[in-house]
């Protein structure tokens, strides 16, 4: 039998839209594992920028923000996740479609991502760690106990974030936001560094016709298949 590590690391990266955030949470909900949502410290280097006026091409100047930004994840009393950067509340504006266009930018800047690399890596903690993002298993956490890939047709990706955003109040046209995805999938995957592809070892999941139990269900199997828990 392998030997449990004494904090082990799931990883689940994958393209924008195919559940990545869902199943993670859920996943380390139900182990009761800590979570890094790694999108969301990229989406907070955006939001950082445009708090201080720094200009949308001054790489040097995110990257600074990405290492001194004071951010913290907490709930409120019905659950709901809250996320603060330097004392400010951003847990509607991290959401954004803006948020999210401009943290794929600026996610494509080395200072950036390494400026993030030690920030990310600290949430490695017992009992274990369940990591969401692009490059968890390529690059942030390459000796993870278990790697999984997931992704979606970009149709059923689209038809995902457009239900999303009308349940959270915003009017977002379809094929607008399919042409997002596009201009966000090519970025993430044709960057020069980290970019999105899967790591050799990664475990693929297509979510596509897969309720998000069944996903869950499968990570689970996958986990305890590692004897990483259970
Ligand atoms: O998962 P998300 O939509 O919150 O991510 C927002 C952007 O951040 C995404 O377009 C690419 C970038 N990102 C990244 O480059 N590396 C990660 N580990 C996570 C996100």
């Amino acid at each position: 039998m392998a030997r449990r590590s004494a904090s082990p690391i799931v990883t689940i990266d994958g393209p924008s839209g195919s559940g990545k955030g869902t199943i993670s949470r859920a996943v380390a909900r139900h182990v009761g594992w800590h979570l890094l949502d790694s999108g969301a410290l990229y989406r907070l280097v955006a939001l950082a920028g445009l708090a201080a006026g720094a200009a949308s091409e001054d790489q040097q100047r995110h990257a600074e923000l990405a290492a001194r930004m004071d951010v913290s994840f907490g709930s409120d009393p019905g659950g709901g996740e809250r996320v603060w950067l330097d004392g400010r509340d951003v847990t509607g504006e991290i959401r954004s479609e803006a948020a999210g266009q401009g943290a794929s930018r600026v996610a494509a800047w080395p200072g950036v991502r390494a400026a993030l690399l030690e920030r990310q890596r600290a949430f490695a903690r017992p009992p274990g760690l369940v990591a969401d993002g692009r490059d968890m298993g390529t690059v942030v956490f390459p000796g993870a106990d278990l790697k999984i890939f997931l992704t979606a047709t970009p149709e059923e990706r689209a038809l995902r974030r457009h239900k999303q955003l009308k349940d959270k109040g915003s009017d977002v046209s379809l094929p607008a936001l399919s042409r997002e995805i596009a201009e966000r999938d090519l970025r993430d995957q044709t960057r020069q560094i980290a970019p999105l592809r899967p790591a050799p070892d990664a475990c693929l999941i297509d979510s596509t016709r897969l309720e998000v139990g069944a996903v869950v269900a499968r990570v689970l199997e996958l986990m305890a298949a590692r004897r990483l828990w259970r």
